[in-house]
């Protein structure tokens, strides 16, 4: 990593600070001596200017639109792989042989079933609950079932907790959907690939063979290769906080969740299906237009924007062609979702608003119209994205954990409340 300097003054107090480059991307002022040789913080609520830790898994270029994982682009890898090479090259930094491949896909399919136990959990849920909160107390308790790969200082152990963990999600999602609906558990089958596995467990029923649809089964790998990792989103700054205490990979997911479900961030796709369905036609794009762009209107265009991206998400291309590939399967020539969808995006990246401030659509605009398309709920599409999420979250963890420098993330604060007063007796408080 090479270096410069950059100077800072403070109070005529001027130091200086190395600067760091990477291998790509923004270089970094190390900051880490700042409060011990000036006794100042810097301050970044939403850490827009802020790099939380160094990472070799997954890059994004915001102003090109350009998203890399390992340094291979999304387009080929959601073109030429499957979503298990895709966790194979997060969680070990190359893409696998053919024998690794095979031995990690038999690895991850011999974790696919949950402790028989766990299944008592979900009749502890209604049966609307969403299935996101079934998600954040499920994958929680697993820490209560897999006690021997919770010691995160044992290697082996992370790797079996991390195999669990990309393993069992698919199983536990589905369970989560079919106890909403209230049909039965459908077990995993192991002869199945990770997205027909998991499509049929999901739609499958006791009472007649179920036939997964080869076009159905590769949209779905595929957008779970699009939504595998994504640099320092919120989620992952949540699983690594969490793991920075030493809580066991589990808890982290969890925690993991329970932020993605957040409409900001991973519920943005079950925000913007419903969106689309609220504008209904094409005609009621401009009032919605309208109110995105008014500052008293708390409205926003979900599936617009992004933190980083500053030009076309690559994700929600890919997302977008896969969309069109499943309805024409399915024989739907148009979907009133999607001719709204396409002409909100057109207006929308005509509309001064939206070029000043830089707003594209993101991976979750297209994504809900894909996933209904395939027979999911809105209330699934979080937990889609939390499945397919997993494997980041536990590449991220496991880099943390792995980084000889890791401590624990405990931010600092600009305070502003009250300063010292003493405590008066309620009976002198008037
Ligand atoms: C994901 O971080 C990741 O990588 C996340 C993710 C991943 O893979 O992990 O990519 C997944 O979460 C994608 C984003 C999904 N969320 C949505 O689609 C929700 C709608 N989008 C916005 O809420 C917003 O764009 C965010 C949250 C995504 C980004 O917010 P920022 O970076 O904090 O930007 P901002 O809120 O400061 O907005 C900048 C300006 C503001 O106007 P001004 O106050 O400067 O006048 O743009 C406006 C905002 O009002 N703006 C929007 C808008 N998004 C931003 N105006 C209308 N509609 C929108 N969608």
């Amino acid at each position: 990593m090479t270096e410069s300097k950059a100077k800072l003054s403070v109070d005529g107090n001027e130091i200086e600070l190395q600067v760091l480059n990477g291998s790509v991307g923004p270089h970094v002022v190390d900051i880490a001596s700042l409060y011990k040789q000036t006794g100042v913080f810097t301050y970044d609520p939403g850490f827009t200017s802020t790099a939380s830790c160094e990472s070799k898994i997954t890059y994004i270029d915001g102003d090109e639109g350009i998203l890399l994982h390992r340094g291979y682009p999304i387009e080929q890898l959601a073109e030429h792989g499957d979503f298990l090479e895709a966790c194979y090259l997060l969680l070990y930094g190359e893409l696998p042989t053919k024998a690794q491949k095979t031995d990690f896909d038999y690895r991850v399919t011999r974790h696919t079933m949950i402790h028989e136990q766990m299944s008592r959990f979900f009749t502890g849920f209604r049966r609307d609950a969403h299935p996101m909160a079934i998600m954040c107390g499920v994958v929680g308790a697993l820490s209560a079932f897999y006690h021997d790969s919770t010691d995160i200082t044992d290697p082996h152990q992370r790797m079996v907790a991390s195999l669990r963990m990309i393993a069992k999600m698919p199983t536990i999602a589905a369970m989560a959907y079919k106890y909403h609906i209230g049909q039965p558990f459908i077990y995993p089958q192991n002869d199945l690939d990770y997205a027909s596995n998991f499509l049929r467990m999901c739609f499958a029923v006791p009472c007649e063979e179920y036939e997964v649809n080869p076009v159905m089964a590769r949209a779905m790998d595929r957008i779970f290769i699009l939504h595998a990792d994504h640099e320092q989103n919120a989620s992952t700054s949540t699983v690594r906080l969490a793991g920075s205490s030493g809580a066991n990979p589990f808890a982290c997911i969890a925690a993991g969740i329970a932020c993605l479900w957040g409409p900001a961030h991973g519920g943005a796709n079950e925000a913007a299906l419903k969106m689309l369905s609220d504008i209904g036609t094409v005609d009621r794009i401009p009032e919605f237009i309208a109110r995105a762009k008014d500052h008293d209107d708390p409205f926003r265009l979900m599936g617009f924007g992004h933190r980083v991206y500053k030009n076309y998400d690559p994700r929600a291309k890919i997302m977008q062609k896969t969309t069109h590939e499943v309805l024409a399967e399915l024989g739907i020539k148009d979907d009133p979702l999607l001719d709204v969808a396409i002409e909100l995006e057109r207006i929308a990246l005509t509309d001064e608003y939206f070029i000043e401030k830089k707003l594209y659509p993101n991976i979750d605009f297209y994504s809900g119209i894909t996933l209904k398309a395939l027979g999911f709920p809105t209330t699934m599409f979080t937990v889609l994205f939390a499945l397919a999420r997993t494997v980041g979250w536990i590449a991220q963890w496991k880099e943390m954990i792995e980084d000889p420098h890791q401590k624990i993330g405990r931010p600092r604060q600009l305070y502003t409340g009250a300063t010292h007063r003493d405590y008066v007796p309620i009976s002198s408080r008037g």
